[in-house]
């Protein structure tokens, strides 16, 4: 069985954890690391078979594990990635967004390769990539539209340098209509959509994003429109927010379950 190390233990990485403890992903959980100790603390309390709680993200890769699982910020990946692929253990990445920034996306690129390693990104909270991934060489636009309740958007930098007061938003308002490379520094915590419709599509300069807050949702919804030779792709997704963090939906956790029990797996696989 792989042995799994975890780098975060919030939403997503407790729910890894507990699919992890019980037998759904075929794997042994060893080691554990949260820059707040209490979050490993608590996740490792939920757990039948105990990981070890390691005291800095280092010592997860120096360990014999065969795969980390990042579930924990863009900064964690700026950190720590190389040094994981260095240390010849694949890694899954959630926080999508670090990789739009080219510098980190080289450098990880390359790590693979030096080291013979693969960094998996799930779909996280759509679908459709498949499709995008096998018309990639005919795609002639990509449109995401991502809808989220105000109090799902309240932090991000954007309202910082704009006359919106989250609190006050009573009908759909449009905060965002531009490119994906600049909505990454405006909402870097729900960026991880757009992030990965660029990297597999037209790249952060033609990817189009548009960022609604509907005080009436209580889901997020990302919609798709993509355009080529191939035809048209559209797709509308609507997440459930997770319960304990509203900014994740709960399919980016799913989906990330499914494609680590499919590494963990031998058996015959379905779809691109
Ligand atoms: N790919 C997708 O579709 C998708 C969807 C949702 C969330 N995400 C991303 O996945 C990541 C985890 O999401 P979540 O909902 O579990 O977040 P969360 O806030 O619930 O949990 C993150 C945990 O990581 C810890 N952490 C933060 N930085 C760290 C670091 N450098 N080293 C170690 N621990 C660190 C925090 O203390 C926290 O316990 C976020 O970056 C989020 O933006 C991706």
């Amino acid at each position: 069985m792989k042995r799994i190390g975890l780098l975060g233990c919030g939403a997503i990485g407790t729910q890894i954890a507990l699919a992890i403890d019980s037998g759904k992903i075929p794997a042994t959980l060893t080691h554990v690391y949260d820059t707040k100790r209490s979050q490993a603390d608590n996740l490792v309390s939920k757990l039948k078979l105990k990981p070890e709680v390691v005291a800095n993200s280092h010592l997860l890769s120096s360990n014999p594990v065969d795969l980390v699982v990042e579930a924990a910020s863009q900064d964690a990946v700026r950190k720590d990635a190389v040094s994981i692929l260095q240390n010849k253990k694949d890694l899954m990445i959630m926080s999508a967004g670090a990789l739009l920034d080219q510098s980190v996306f080289e450098v990880i690129s390359d790590a693979c390769k030096d080291f013979g390693k693969t960094v998996y990104l799930p779909s996280g909270a759509i679908a459709g990539l498949d499709v995008l991934k096998a018309v990639k060489d005919e795609l002639e636009s990509v449109v995401l539209v991502t809808t989220k309740n105000p109090a799902s958007l309240k932090d991000a930098p954007f309202f910082d340098s704009s006359d919106i007061d989250p609190e006050k938003i009573s009908e759909p308002t449009v905060l965002f209509d531009g490119k994906a490379k600049e909505a990454v520094s405006l909402f870097p915590k729900n960026i991880n959509v757009a992030a990965l419709l660029s990297l597999v599509g037209l790249g952060s300069e033609n990817t189009s994003v548009r960022v609604v807050a509907d005080p009436n949702t209580n889901k997020n919804t990302h919609h798709i429109e993509a355009n080529g030779k191939f035809g048209k792709l559209t797709i509308t997704v609507e997440n459930v927010p997770d319960p304990t963090n509203p900014k994740t939906s709960r399919l980016a956790t799913l989906s990330a379950i499914e494609l680590l029990r499919q590494i963990c797996t031998k058996e015959v696989q379905i779809g691109t």
